[in-house]
């Protein structure tokens, strides 16, 4: 594995740990447990009716939002390069009885790994992020689409991946928005689920793709653009000063000027 990736494994390989048995309320594992669909809003309303559709979840995480949208009659499959992600999303298959085909694997391997071809690609909040190369991993979303099935992308705003938070609470750029393929590296502590637990693999390697490299990569191999929205919310707190909306999202305070957050897009294969 390449050094950036071995970086980014051990550490999920820990984070995965925290976030299943998570008591913040970030991710809803005790509601999915007890039967609840758990997907948030933006993705609910956006994905579109998925019921009898075949459906690989790029970066799945522990299967949640996976095992959501087979709750809603969809027929999964997960990939995530964390074995414990993997393990994880399993057991929480078998505990509720939620149909799901979970895969280990990096994502650019995802083609050898994974057979078939599907009605939909899912990829949403904090994937593209891990990945350096946004032209190799649009290859892989169209050789998973079907004619006429389409990739459902939601990931944090390229723009808003350029601010920082100084301590009077102005966000100024400080992260380059034409990224390049050398990572940005990150040492944080704990998770973004605002659990206690101290991590040992603090460093993370991260690239913010411009939103023009996004969509011209999907155009590049073949995708029709659906639609593009912009939104002024995001799930996790990425500035201090961010407060929750009451709805399941954080959003700038009041007296901010607005910032896009978060994009959404569905991009179809013809
Ligand atoms: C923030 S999580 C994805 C969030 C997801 N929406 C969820 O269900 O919470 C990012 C995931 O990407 C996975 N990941 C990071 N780099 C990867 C890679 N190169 N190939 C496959 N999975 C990767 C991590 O293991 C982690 O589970």
């Amino acid at each position: 594995m390449e050094e950036h990736f071995e970086i980014n494994h051990r550490r999920w390989e820990e984070a995965v740990q925290i976030h299943v048995k998570s008591t913040t309320g970030v991710y809803g594992v005790p509601e999915f447990r007890a039967g609840a669909d758990v997907l948030g809003q933006i993705e609910s309303e956006e994905v579109g009716d998925v019921s009898d559709k075949s459906l690989v979840h790029l970066q799945c995480h522990f299967g949640l939002d996976t095992l959501c949208l087979a709750r809603r009659g969809a027929i999964v499959t997960g990939l995530d390069f964390s074995g414990k992600a993997i393990e994880a999303a399993r057991a929480l298959s078998a505990e509720t009885g939620v149909a799901g085909t979970f895969v280990e694997g990096n994502v650019y391997d995802a083609a050898q790994l994974v057979s078939g071809a599907f009605d939909i690609v899912y990829v949403t909040w904090g994937a593209i992020n891990w990945l350096p190369d946004i032209e190799a991993w649009a290859t892989v979303v169209a050789h998973f689409l079907k004619p006429g099935g389409y990739l459902y992308l939601l990931e944090a705003h390229p723009a808003a991946m350029m601010l920082e938070e100084m301590e009077d609470g102005t966000l100024v750029p400080t992260y380059p928005y034409f990224q390049g393929r050398t990572p940005l590296t990150f040492d944080e502590s704990t998770t973004y689920t605002g659990d206690p637990d101290r991590l040992k693999n603090t460093r993370t390697c991260e690239w913010n793709h411009s939103l023009s490299s996004i969509v011209n990569a999907l155009i590049g191999v073949g995708l029709r653009l659906d639609f593009l929205n912009e939104h002024d919310r995001l799930v996790w707190k990425a500035f201090p000063s961010m407060i929750s909306d009451g709805q399941g999202f954080e959003v700038l305070p009041p007296g901010v000027p607005s910032v896009p957050l978060a994009f959404s897009l569905k991009a179809s294969r013809p």
